[in-house]
């Protein structure tokens, strides 16, 4: 990808699944990666894998003193900072049986981390006229029963994502977000007991590329949206969905036939 050797980019949640697959893409395009995950062993054992343009700041985004340290160290580490990946996440949701504890800790991490992350980070931002990706969610777009904290969180990405863009647009600095749909990551293993065929007989009912994505599909458009090749791009959704939000309730076979049977 291009214009991403010697860049340096933060991955909240980049030690596992698709954070872990972005870390490792953009050390492959030539840049410094810090992987900021809260998870402290799988960040080090992942830095120690990929060498010394990858360096683990273990960071909890719900602590303003963490994410403070986070872009400091980084800063201290590598001189600059050009990408900002916000990752993370935490899949806690009990629907509307949720407590308010239970909506401030989801909110923390998958909204309200992502947005401090951002405002600590804007001073260097700025003076590389960096790129913002947040990772949202096909989960933000739509209804789903039982779910709650997940998918408020994902949709208020999405428009947070829109309104970062035309802030920061005078400084040079392009927000994006990506949505994803179902993909090979820690929690569908765990949930599939690392079944990839079960995960890809079932997502094939509402993906109509008839399969879970891969997290590195996720990280090339991650790198896509970094790159030169975006310059342009700002305040957009990009959907590495396999065609999930490309089809309604009828997915995407014609039922008005029904009407004359
Ligand atoms: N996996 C999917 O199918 C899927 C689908 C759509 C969107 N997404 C989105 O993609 C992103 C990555 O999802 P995933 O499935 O790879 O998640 P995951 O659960 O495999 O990994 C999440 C990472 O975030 C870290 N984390 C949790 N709380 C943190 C905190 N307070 N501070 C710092 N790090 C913290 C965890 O330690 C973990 O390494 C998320 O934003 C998720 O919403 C995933």
């Amino acid at each position: 990808m291009k214009g991403l050797g010697g860049k340096v980019a933060i991955v909240t949640g980049g030690a596992a699944s698709i954070g872990a697959a972005i870390v490792r893409s953009f050390v492959e395009a030539g840049a410094r990666v810090v992987i900021a995950d809260i998870d402290e062993a799988a960040s080090l054992a992942l830095a120690r894998e990929l060498g010394p343009n990858a360096l683990a700041i273990p960071t909890d985004i719900s602590k303003d003193a963490s994410i403070e340290a986070c872009i400091a160290t980084t800063i201290k580490a590598f001189g600059r900072l050009d990408c900002l990946i916000n990752n993370a996440c935490l899949y806690l949701d009990r629907g509307l049986a949720s407590t308010r504890e239970e909506w401030h800790r989801a909110l923390d991490v998958n909204l309200i981390g992502h947005v401090i992350m951002l405002r600590e980070s804007l001073a260097e931002l700025r003076k590389s006229r960096g790129s913002v990706v947040n990772i949202a969610s096909v989960g933000g777009k739509f209804g789903q029963a039982g779910r709650a904290l997940y998918p408020a969180a994902k949709a208020a990405t999405l428009q947070l994502t829109r309104n970062q863009a035309v802030e920061l647009a005078e400084f040079g600095i392009r927000v994006n977000s990506i949505s994803p749909g179902w993909t090979w990551s820690q929690p569908i293993e765990r949930a599939t007991k690392g079944n990839r065929a079960k995960a890809d007989r079932v997502a094939a009912q509402i993906h109509p590329l008839g399969r879970v994505g891969n997290a590195k599909e996720i990280a090339d458009a991650v790198l896509f949206l970094c790159s030169d090749a975006a310059g342009f791009i700002t305040g957009t959704d990009l959907a590495v969905d396999g065609g999930y939000s490309a089809v309604a309730g009828d997915g995407g076979h014609p039922i008005t036939a029904r009407l004359s049977e």
